[in-house]
């Protein structure tokens, strides 16, 4: 068996579903410690723990709302405390609210952004005190950064393309010390926040070269591979996993 990832300690924000849950177990299939936040799934938290940990990996559930700031920075503290370190940060956790501009609410664009953008600073804040050279960080932007063709999703798109800006700029902060910042852009990928059925689902999919929606085992892979020995020359890059959805 191989284990790219032995002896390294990772964060995963929202690991309790979704992606982040196939993150969460990829990253312990491959040997590394790992701890994942959650917000309101508490079972489904649960349920990815006793995965990570039958792997024979030291993992810790932590329940933090993304949103609070707070909350996030305790989170990488206790990691770090748990874990003795910190070197793999994956800034997973993001919600979707769709809606045309006429209805949009301020509360839903300020809810998006805290999640989606602000979270991502104050984690990666957190994290860069701890994390030594070799130390990767990872955030799930989205295809739509840069494709974005049907209405109602303008600010989700806007605060993945707000990801690009800080990949770029944080790369430059954190090349010297040897810490990797990257974006991976998922297209549509079968999860709760986008099921693969249905006539929105229809339409993504004429949308595609690959004209299928990804799995959250196919993003796991691209992640863990960032995370891995071999990508320290790569820094402040978008990189899709789309299907050809932007192509
Ligand atoms: N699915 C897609 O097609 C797709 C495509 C491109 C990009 N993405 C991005 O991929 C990431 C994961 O999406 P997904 O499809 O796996 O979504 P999902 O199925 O809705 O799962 C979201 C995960 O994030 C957590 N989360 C949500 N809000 C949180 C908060 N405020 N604080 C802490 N955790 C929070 C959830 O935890 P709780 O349930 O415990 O709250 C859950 O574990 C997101 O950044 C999303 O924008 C998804």
């Amino acid at each position: 068996m191989n284990y790219p990832l032995k002896n390294k300690r990772a964060l995963v924000t929202g690991g309790s579903r979704g992606i982040g849950a196939a993150i969460v177990k990829r990253f312990a299939s491959e040997g590394a410690d790992v701890a994942f936040t959650y917000a309101s799934s508490p079972d489904q938290a649960n349920d990815t723990l006793q995965v990570a940990q039958a792997l024979g990996v030291q993992a810790l559930a932590i329940q933090a709302d993304s949103a609070d700031a707070s909350a996030l920075v305790a989170a990488v503290e206790r990691t770090v405390e748990k874990l003795g370190g910190i070197d793999i940060l994956v800034n997973n956790a993001g919600v979707l609210a769709v809606g045309l501009i006429d209805n949009f609410t301020l509360a839903d664009f300020d809810r998006t952004l805290a999640v989606n953008v602000r979270a991502v600073f104050v984690a990666t804040q957190a994290v860069v005190k701890h994390m030594k050279e070799g130390g990767r960080i990872i955030n799930i932007g989205s295809t739509n950064a840069e494709r974005i063709p049907f209405s109602g999703g303008g600010v989700y798109a806007m605060s993945k393309s707000a990801l690009q800006g800080l990949v770029q700029g944080l790369a430059r902060d954190l090349g010297p010390r040897g810490i990797t910042i990257n974006n991976v852009q998922p297209g549509p990928i079968a999860t709760d926040m986008n099921p693969e059925e249905g006539e929105f689902a229809e339409m993504l999919k004429k949308q595609m070269a690959v004209p299928r929606y990804g799995t959250v085992e196919e993003v796991a892979g691209m992640v863990a591979y960032l995370a891995g020995p071999e990508t320290g020359y790569i820094t402040g890059a978008s990189l899709m996993i789309d299907g050809g959805f932007s192509a």
